[in-house]
């Protein structure tokens, strides 16, 4: 069989093959609720064949949010909501991630199809708040005091057991893209000087305890992920680095964190003369040899060759494949095709296989 077909097992879960379908935010749900589109979105993917099926970013509370149109798990609503698409992607043979976030210094936005900029109070949004008041994008956040960082703790882990409730299978906390978790352990946005800043501990504790909060609320059984921004991809010699990653993927590790996606950027432009096939693969590599960790890898992966041989090469243990999958829904049936692997078609599919 080839190694991109194996089983993965992180505790009590077991994979049917290394393939993810990365999140992907659809600015599609109304009170964070997921919809139609949702089912629709992530069931058709998990009928495409790929193993892990994650959620977009969800946030843990309504101001965590990006734009209204985002998913949330904060309220049982939403479980009720979530619980039909984690049963339709079971049904599938497929399991189910949630990705938790908080948008932080980047939330209080307008849809994509109004560009993205900032909504103002005035315009039915809200204050949107982060490590620092340093400005990101075109966002002027406040500074979080001590009390609302305990807060968003808090949201983290009930959301985390909402996540149990709706039939999650796995949880990631999204630490990367610029966003909350990660406008804490880089010193890019992060100009405390508390417990929450200046040094490696002190700009990673929030992530730490986050982890720590969320471990007590989940079984023991559910491996819980972490998606990281390896690198800032910023020339400011003061940006996180690749040391300062694998110092705190050993430390998550310890914390009990099973896997951890290496992903990139998120406040900072990156060079698109860098993207290229593959382009994160390296950190995720370094972090899985280092740490002795299971690692994802997220970036231009595209082909099933491609896949594989990520797979078979010990540099990764899953492949997080996102726009490719919204081109080819179908992308682990038609990757197994193409290694001469027998696709795990649903039986009303059969004949066109
Ligand atoms: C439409 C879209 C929405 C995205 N939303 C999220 C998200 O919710 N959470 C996240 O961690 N990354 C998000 N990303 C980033 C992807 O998960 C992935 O890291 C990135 O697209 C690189 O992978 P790719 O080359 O396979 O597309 C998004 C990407 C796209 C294209």
């Amino acid at each position: 069989m080839k190694a991109l077909f194996s089983s993965l097992q992180l505790r009590d879960l077991n994979l049917k093959n290394r393939i993810v379908v990365s999140p992907m935010q659809q600015y599609s749900a109304t009170d964070g609720i997921p919809g139609h589109w949702h089912l629709v979105h992530l069931g058709s993917r998990a009928v495409g064949g790929a193993g892990l099926i994650m959620t977009e970013c969800t946030a843990v509370s309504p101001t965590a949010m990006c734009t209204i149109n985002d998913v949330g798990i904060w309220n049982q609503d939403q479980v009720a909501a979530w619980k039909i698409i984690t049963d339709f992607i079971h049904g599938q043979h497929a399991k189910a991630g949630i990705q938790l976030w908080h948008a932080g210094g980047k939330a209080s936005s307008k849809h994509p199809k109004e560009g993205m900029l900032p909504l103002s109070v005035e315009e039915g949004g809200w204050l949107p708040m982060s490590a620092s008041s340093t400005p990101i994008n075109a966002h002027f956040p406040k500074a979080m005091t001590l009390e609302e960082i305990s807060e968003v703790k808090e949201q983290f882990a009930t959301a985390a057991r909402n996540a149990v409730a709706a039939g999650f299978d796995t949880i990631e906390l999204h630490a990367a893209h610029g966003y909350l978790l990660h406008q804490f352990y880089t010193p890019l946005t992060n100009k405390r000087n508390d417990q929450y800043g200046g040094s490696f501990e002190n700009r990673t504790r929030l992530l730490i305890e986050t982890v720590i909060e969320v471990r007590k609320v989940i079984p023991a059984g559910m491996p819980l992920l972490v998606r990281l921004s390896a690198t800032d991809y910023s020339d400011d010699v003061n940006a996180w680095t690749m040391e300062e990653s694998l110092k705190l993927a050993a430390i998550l590790k310890d914390k009990g964190v099973d896997l951890i996606t290496a992903s990139g950027g998120g406040l900072v432009q990156v060079d698109q003369s860098i993207v290229k096939p593959g382009y994160q693969l390296h950190m995720a590599t370094k972090i899985r040899e280092a740490v002795q960790l299971s690692v994802g890898t997220v970036g231009m992966i595209t082909d099933g060759q491609q896949a594989n041989s990520i797979i078979e090469n010990k540099e990764a243990d899953l492949v997080v494949i996102a726009r490719e999958h919204l081109r080819d829904p179908y992308f682990a049936l038609h990757a197994a095709l193409q290694l001469g692997e027998t696709p795990d078609v649903p039986w009303q599919y059969a004949r066109a296989f």
